[in-house]
Formats: C-alpha cells, structure tokens, sequence
C-alpha cells in the first residue's frame, strides 16, 4: 500500500459487527426470519459461544478495535428490569478479552434490533420506548463504566425506520407510512438526545472521557440522466428524508449538546433512473449497471470521491470529530476489494490533510455475516466463515491481509 496512507499514531482502526448478524442464539424480532437465501439468524457465525476465538483473529489482524453491539433483548426481561447478570458477565468477559489483547471496544445500543416487549408494545412508534431505551442505557453505562469509553447509542436510524415503515424489508414489514416512519426517528432521536447526556455525565473513568454519538448511514441520492427532472426531484425528496430530516432531529438545536462524535456509515450512493434506483439491493442486475457503466459491489454503487466531500461537509456543518462507524464492500472479487478500501482510505487521509478530525476507521465486518433480508449471500468479512461447515470455520481473506497491512503501517 501506498506510503501516503498513514495515518496517526493513535488513530482507532477497527473491525465491526452486529449481535443479530454475528451472535446467534438471540430473540428478538429476526429470530424466526428467513431471509431471502432461505437462511436464518439463530446460530449466525455464533459468536456468541466463539467470541474468545474472534479475539484472537482480530488481534492476528491487527485492529486495535472493535466496534460490537450489546444485544439489548439478552439483558432487559421487562422494562424496568434489572440487568441480566449471566448474559451481562459474558459481554463483560469479552471486553476483558478485548483489553488483554490491546482492542478498544466500541459499544452500540441498538443495532436493527429490539427485545420483545418493545416489539410486542408497537416498537418505537410508541413512546415508551424513550424512556425504556435511557434506563437500559443507564443502567449499561453504570455496569460497564470501567471497560467501555465509546458508545454508539443508534446504529443507522434511518435505516431502521426506511425498512421497516417505508420499504417494508425489516419486521414488521411496513411499506410507506411516512408518519411511522418520521414517528421512529424522532423518538429515537429523543432516546438518544436522553441517553446521551446520561452517558456524559456518568460515563467517565479514572479520568477518561466518555464519547458518544450516532452512526448515520449516508447514502447519496442522484438523478442518472442530466435532464430527467422527476428523478432530480426524487432524490431531492429522498435526501430530505433520509439525511438531512434524520441529521436534523439528532443534532438539531440543544440535541448536539449530546453527542461527542459523529459516526459515519459510508457506502455509496444511489442514483435514480425514471424512478427506479441503479443499486444490486434493488434487484437490478450486474450486466445492467455494468452496461450502464456503474461500478457496484453486491448493494451499492461505489463513489470514493463522495466520501471525502461528505467528510469535509460534516466537518464544517457539525464541528464534531468523527469515526468511520462503518465501510466496507460486499463481494467475492477480493481484488476489487482491496481497490474499493485503497479507493476509500485516500479519501479519507485527504480530508484529514484538509483538516477533518476523524478519530477512527471499522472495516464492515470482522466477519461474514447474516446480512439481514439478504441472508448469508453477501461477504462483507475481513474473515470468510463457512456456513456449510457446522463448525462455522473462519478463514482469513486476502482483504483482511490487506488491511492488517493499513493497521501494522500506521
Ligand atoms: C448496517 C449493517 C449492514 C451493512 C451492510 C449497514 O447499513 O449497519 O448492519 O450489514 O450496512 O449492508
């Protein structure tokens, strides 16, 4: 890898994963899912029982962190409830693991997924939510105070609230309630502006500084043809939506007092053609965007250079440091790849060289994984897991020496 890519000496270079992708043995409302490969996520890569041997892969990789999610149906029977203590002590020995091998952990609250009596409540279209969500926040903060300086209160809420109010992709599978779906992202926000200011307050330790924020997915929306104008207003809409009503609700006004940091999920963008969006998530096909000229992994167009313009706008519109929550490239071409990361990383040094504070970078994912409505088929992982192997092997890939070549550089 080229010598202009390093970075600085204690910048976070991370892999990341979710509890409902990679755990298994979890209820919440994907447990009696089938995705569209037929599979399921009830044993997952079941990092659940083999976390002490995923430790060992990151550090044979190289990061020195780990962003994880702590699966909020485990520790909350009820709301109100006190923490589980056995499900508590395992989360608790992985981050013990975590810091024998030198891996600052992340932790996220809530990534697509909900215990039970929330779903079973009306999720977070009712409000009770708010309030159930900051005492598990309180509580989990008090717990592991000591272990954990970084929290990610919400993973992607417009994601969550587009599938499952608008796109009809994630439980329950709801397609265009608009009012459901602003509904979500302003009691999350609520959620996290609470949960956030509870996390500064209480969050600190022998005289660290706990940080905090979101992770927003940024997708950017654009019209294929110059002068098709119903496209150009289509994205104009869906940018509203799904960016800036979302930014502006959590770090809107008094809200901004809560967050430390800026998490960013950058994949690429989505460009519109007589209404329908040039994406593989889509259903439209390889030879079609190759035809079109239209660089794609396994779900989204690839646009390097609008990752460093959004790096810079964040910079200069929220003045918060920032971590890459999340980036990486679904596919079985490991050299495009390696090119996809290389493409990225040279955007992000530059935008750094230009003054952009970005505190940290997570490849997604440590691991293959359950890729939501799309199963087992897309391989995001810096270790390939064999899914018809009962033993869910893992093996390094030629993307993951990659990138233990950036983390050993810098
Ligand atoms: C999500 C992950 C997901 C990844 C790849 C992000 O939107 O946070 O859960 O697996 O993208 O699609």
């Amino acid at each position: 890898m080229a010598r202009d890519l390093k970075f600085p000496e204690n910048f976070l270079w991370g892999a990341a994963t979710s509890p409902t992708q990679v755990e298994g043995h979890v209820d919440n409302e994907w447990t009696n899912y089938v995705a569209a490969d037929g599979g399921h996520c009830r044993v997952a890569c079941d990092h659940y029982h083999r976390y002490e041997e995923d430790v060992d892969w990151m550090a044979r990789l190289g990061v020195n962190a780990y962003r994880m999610g702590i699966e909020w149906s485990r520790l909350q029977a009820a709301p109100f409830a006190p923490l589980n203590r056995t499900e508590l002590a395992r989360y608790v020995h992985l981050l013990d693991c975590l810091k024998a091998a030198n891996i600052t952990p992340m932790v996220v609250l809530h990534h697509f997924s909900n215990p039970p009596w929330i779903t079973s409540a009306g999720g977070w279209l009712n409000p009770a939510a708010v309030p159930a969500f900051v005492d598990y926040a309180t509580k989990l903060v008090a717990a592991l105070k000591e272990r954990v300086c970084l929290w990610n209160t919400f993973n992607e809420p417009d994601t969550y609230a587009s599938l499952t109010y608008l796109l009809g992709g994630f439980p329950p599978f709801h397609k265009w309630k608009f009012l459901a779906y602003r509904k979500t992202i302003r009691h999350m926000a609520e959620a996290h502006a609470q949960a956030g200011r509870i996390i500064r307050r209480d969050g600190g330790f022998g005289g660290r500084t706990p940080e905090v924020g979101i992770a927003k997915n940024w997708t950017s929306f654009g019209a294929f043809q110059k002068f098709a104008l119903w496209d150009h207003l289509l994205a104009e809409i869906s940018h509203h939506a799904f960016n800036r009503f979302v930014l502006d609700e959590f770090l809107g006004g008094r809200r901004r007092e809560a967050s430390t940091f800026l998490g960013v999920n950058y994949y690429g963008r989505a460009r519109l053609n007589h209404f329908q969006a040039l994406v593989p998530t889509n259903g439209v096909s390889h030879e079609r965007l190759k035809q079109l000229g239209i660089v794609c992994d396994d779900m989204f167009e690839r646009h390097p250079s609008g990752f460093g313009t959004l790096l810079k706008k964040f910079h200069r519109r929220y003045g918060l440091p920032i971590y890459i929550t999340e980036h990486g490239a679904a596919s079985t071409d490991e050299d495009f790849r390696i090119r996809d990361l290389t493409a990225h990383l040279r955007e992000l040094r530059a935008a750094m060289d230009d003054g952009v504070d970005v505190r940290g970078f997570f490849y997604w994912s440590l691991l293959d994984n359950f890729e939501w409505q799309f199963g087992y088929t897309k391989k995001f992982g810096l270790l390939s897991v064999d899914f018809n192997d009962s033993e869910l092997p893992r093996k390094m890939t030629r993307v993951g020496e990659f990138y233990r070549s950036v983390c050993n550089r810098s």
